[in-house]
Parts: structure tokens; sequence; C-alpha cells
């Protein structure tokens, strides 16, 4: 049995992780809910039960006797607060970008690298990825081995909910407004989102680059090759659409060899956590509505290329706060206890 804590319970992802924790039945001993100053004495539920949120302090670890410590307050918090964990002797699964490029620190995606997970013991932290990668690699798994990927080309179309609980709020205000004929004003007062959000789509996502790419963008590029262990070239847009959970991803793969979309369809299929849904003749395809509150990546419109036999399309989408957070955090958790034998 663990004693768990969850940085950030309070957030979009703390509070799904207080549900993935149960869903997957963690062995838990003790769960200590962990928050700013400000949300002390608030509370949190798990497995039916009322916990008191405790401010975040480098002591808390080590005076709770924290075993498995979840991070997903902001890379800031994590890049001071994460080494008092792992001193305390926890293993630290952090869902913020701080950690995931440091080569001293595994970047996991159990159904991917759960090998990767072994290198824990340099740091004491595992590194969550971004949630946009974590649902294209595991399309990408099955079709490199297939096919043998050399470039991958995707446009994003990302939920409110990676900006947390304050981007779902900002467009849940924004569509009020718009019903109330008042947005205008609301869109003066936004802070989340570049733009407006409501009935808008907006081509940026993280700050602008030198190289004209985002940093999420380019998140997209090194987490996914750290991940897999290849080199691929990867040309990612993304772009921030009125949705409020579920991420989904046109991609395009160029390969070494023929493409064939039943074997795709096969070895996609035959995945973990992977569902197909591809009958164009139904209407039926992957979509934020069906992706939402499940643990699946949905892969859908696969389709060959009409002028390069090497080339393959599809649709994918998940769950944001599930698939691309605390599910694959949690995932992570449930590995690591297999390896380390506990
Ligand atoms: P709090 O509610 O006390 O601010 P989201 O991603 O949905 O915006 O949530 C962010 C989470 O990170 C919240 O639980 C928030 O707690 C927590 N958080 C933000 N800043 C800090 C901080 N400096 N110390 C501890 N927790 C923080």
């Amino acid at each position: 049995m663990f004693n768990v804590a969850i940085v950030g319970a309070t957030g979009a992802v703390g509070e799904e992780l207080l549900r993935v924790i149960e869903e997957y039945e963690i062995p838990v001993k003790k769960l200590v809910p962990l928050a700013s100053k400000r949300s002390v004495g608030v509370e949190v539920e798990f497995k039916g039960e009322k916990l008191k949120v405790k401010e975040l302090t480098c002591e808390v670890f080590e005076e709770e006797e924290i075993d498995i410590a979840f991070f997903s307050a902001g890379g800031s918090v994590s890049a001071k607060f994460a080494p008092c964990a792992a001193e305390a002797g926890a293993v630290v699964i952090d869902n913020t970008s701080y950690f995931r490029m440091n080569p001293d620190v595994p970047l996991v995606v159990p159904e991917v690298n759960p090998e990767d997970i072994a290198l824990w013991k340099k740091t004491g932290i595992i590194a969550n990825p971004n949630c946009s990668t974590i649902q294209m690699v595991i399309s990408l798994a099955p079709l490199h081995k297939e096919f043998g990927i050399k470039r991958v080309e995707v446009a994003t179309y990302q939920a409110v909910s990676g900006a947390g609980k304050k981007g779902m709020e900002e467009l849940f205000e924004q569509m009020r407004a718009i019903f109330n004929f008042k947005l205008d004003k609301k869109v003066e007062e936004r802070e989340v989102f570049p733009w407006q959000i409501a009935l808008n789509v907006i081509p940026h996502i993280d700050k602008f680059q030198d190289n004209g790419f985002t940093r999420e963008e380019m998140k997209m590029v090194n987490e996914t090759n750290k991940i897999m262990h290849t080199n691929f070239e990867i040309a990612p847009t993304c772009v921030r659409v009125p949705v409020l959970r579920s991420h989904s991803e046109a991609i395009t793969i160029y390969c070494e060899k023929d493409v064939d979309v039943e074997k795709a369809k096969e070895v996609l299929e035959n995945f973990e956590d992977i569902k197909v849904i591809d009958n164009p003749e139904n209407n039926e395809y992957p979509m934020p509505i069906i992706a939402t509150d499940t643990d699946y990546v949905y892969v859908g419109r696969i389709r060959k290329d009409l002028f390069n036999s090497k080339v393959l399309h599809f649709f994918n989408v998940a769950d944001q706060l599930r698939v691309g957070a605390a599910t694959n955090a949690v995932r992570i958790a449930k590995k690591w206890i297999e390896m380390e034998g506990k």
C-alpha cells in the first residue's frame, strides 16, 4: 500500500487524478491532496471520502511519508518542489514540461516505452508527456512497427482543458456572453487565450519560438522522438478550438514501405488502448464527444494518399484530461509498481 500525494489537487488534471487513481485500483494507504496556500482546507473527494487540501511545502513529502507524488501544478511548481519529493524518497510522476527533455528523466507512455521507467532511479522523477504527444505516439507506435515511419505531419484541434480550469471557464463565460449578446465585454476581460475562443479557432498554443513554431509544436517534435527512440521529421501545427476536453489530430505519415489501409486498421485495432472507428458509410469516425470521459485513443478516417503509395492519412481523438494527462500518469504509476515488484 502506498501514501500518494497529488500536487495541484484542486486543478482540472488533479481532480481527474483523484478519479483515475480509484478506477485503476492503485493500492492507496493514504491520499494527501496538495495545492497553494489559498486552497488550504478546501475539500476534495477520494473514494467517497472528503479530504482537506494541505499546503504544498518542501517538508510535506517527508512528514506524510509519501511514496508516489503526482505533480500537476505547473512547471515552476515542479521545478521547485519535485526535487523535495524525490529527496524524501517518493517517485515523482510529473505532468509538466519542466523535466521532460532532461536526459536523466524518463519520458513515458506505458503503451509505447514502459521499459524506460527503469531510469527513474537516477533522479526519482518520471515525466508525463505533453497531451497531444501522448495520443499521437500511441497511434504512431503500431504503424511505425508495420510500415517504418520517416516523417509525420500533424494539425491538432486542441480542447480548452489543456489550459486548465481557467481555460474551460473562459470558453464557458464567452459562450454565455454570446447568448446574452454581451460577448465584446467578455472578450475584453479574457485572461487565458490570446483571442476570443468561443466560435473561433486560434493557431497559437504556448509561446512562439525563433524558428516560427510554437513551444507546443516543438514539444510534439522533441517528445515524440524521445519516447519512440526515433529520428522522425515532424511538422506540427497546433490549434486551439472551442471544444471542452478532447483533442483531435489530423495526421499524415510518410513511410519506408508501401502502406495498406486494411493492415493499418488491423495493427491499430490490436494495439493496447486504441479503438478504431472507421465506417464512413454510416458517418462513423472519431470525435471529441465520443472520446470524452474515456481512456482510449480513437482512430479513424484511415486512408491511403492519392499520389504516394507510402503515405497514410488518419484522424485521432482522445480525452486530454485522461489519456493526455491523468490516465497516462496513473498507468505509469501502475507499471512502476509492477516493475519495482512492490
Ligand atoms: P490552487 O487552486 O490552490 O491555485 P489548473 O491546471 O486547472 O489551472 O490547476 C492548477 C493546480 O495547480 C491547482 O490545483 C492549483 O492550486 C495548483 N497550483 C498553482 N500554483 C500553485 C503553487 N504555487 N503551489 C501549489 N499549488 C499550485
